[in-house]
């Protein structure tokens, strides 16, 4: 028998699933690949077509057809599965649909006598990802949601298009929901090690009311791509590697992932998007930073908002 390598196992092979597929073949994360949908036909046909690509990876990646029992070994498993926004919706107006589709996911990996880390993709993320800790009754430092890391990348993207610093040098989260109530961390925001508001002042070229319009933007992101192209999958589906890569890793980095917070930013009972420490265990503790009066109110707005959705979502 070959030996069990790392292994993650998709659950729905739509467009940011095949791209999460795409992007873990491409970076050689996990040794094992499986994909599960619905539609089979789908899913056999990414496997064949992913399969091609092999040759040109870096590091191998054994790709194939997979069952809910394949989930049993799995490292992580990773939810993709779901209606998607379609242009008008938000994504908290896909509860009722998504939230049905999870529980009998969410059951039958449970019931292949899984015990890894869940990664959850689909909309409303933070919405999801409790209900999954729920249905799962998993730790809750073993589910996880995309949150923001995607639009804290957003974030960084366009703050080092605006300041022409690398982005990789751009510090600077959004945390909350990932939808219309997420907000900007601008007091702990650095260039390099300098702080955004120093930085503003020593470069005339650049004020405040440019970075609140490239928040807008950022917030705004996913509703702008879904209207030029009706989806949006690579930005989501390279977050998703990424932490991927975190947990397999035991990298110990900082995401803005989903994750459950319990008193951390004074908040309680919900799963939101706020800097954590992403291992091998899966989140390992969430920073906490000091935030302005205005950000806590904004997050305690997000939070709430969440909150009045999860709650009759569940009963
Ligand atoms: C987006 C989807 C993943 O923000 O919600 O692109």
């Amino acid at each position: 028998m070959k030996e069990k390598g790392t292994r993650v196992v998709l659950i729905g092979t739509g467009a940011v699933g095949s791209s999460y597929a795409f992007a873990m073949m491409n970076q050689g994360v996990a040794e094992e690949f499986v994909m599960i949908d619905m539609n089979r036909d789908k899913a056999f046909g990414d496997v064949m077509d992913l399969n091609h690509g092999k040759a040109f990876a870096n590091k191998p990646t054994n790709v194939w057809l997979g069952e809910y029992a394949d989930c049993k070994d799995a490292d992580i498993v990773c939810i993709c599965a779901g209606a998607s926004q379609q242009p008008g919706e938000t994504r908290l107006d896909l509860v009722e649909k998504n939230m049905v589709i999870f529980k009998a996911i969410v059951t039958e990996v449970m019931a292949s006598g899984f015990d890894g880390i869940f990664l959850v993709a689909t909309n409303p993320v933070d919405i999801l990802t409790q209900a999954t800790q729920a249905f799962s009754g998993l730790p809750k430092g073993r589910v996880i949601g995309s949150g923001t890391t995607l639009d804290t990348a957003r974030l960084r993207y366009m703050l080092s298009d605006y300041f022409d610093v690398s982005v990789k040098n751009v510090h600077a989260y959004i945390i909350g929901e990932h939808g219309d109530t997420e907000l900007p961390v601008w007091s702990t925001a650095t260039i390099g090690n300098v702080p955004l508001d120093e930085y503003l002042q020593r470069h005339d070229a650049y004020c405040q009311e440019d970075l609140d319009k490239i928040f807008l933007d950022v917030r705004d992101a996913a509703y702008t791509v879904i209207k030029h192209k009706g989806a949006t999958y690579y930005g989501i589906a390279m977050s998703l590697a990424r932490i991927t890569k975190a947990i397999l890793g035991n990298e110990a980095a900082i995401l803005t992932v989903s994750t459950f917070l319990n008193d951390e930013f004074g908040q309680n009972d919900v799963c939101i998007g706020v800097p954590a420490i992403v291992a091998r265990s899966g989140v390992r503790t969430v920073v906490e930073m000091t935030l302005s009066d205005e950000e806590q109110e904004r997050l305690t707005h997000s939070v709430n908002t969440l909150k009045a959705i999860y709650e009759p979502a569940m009963h």
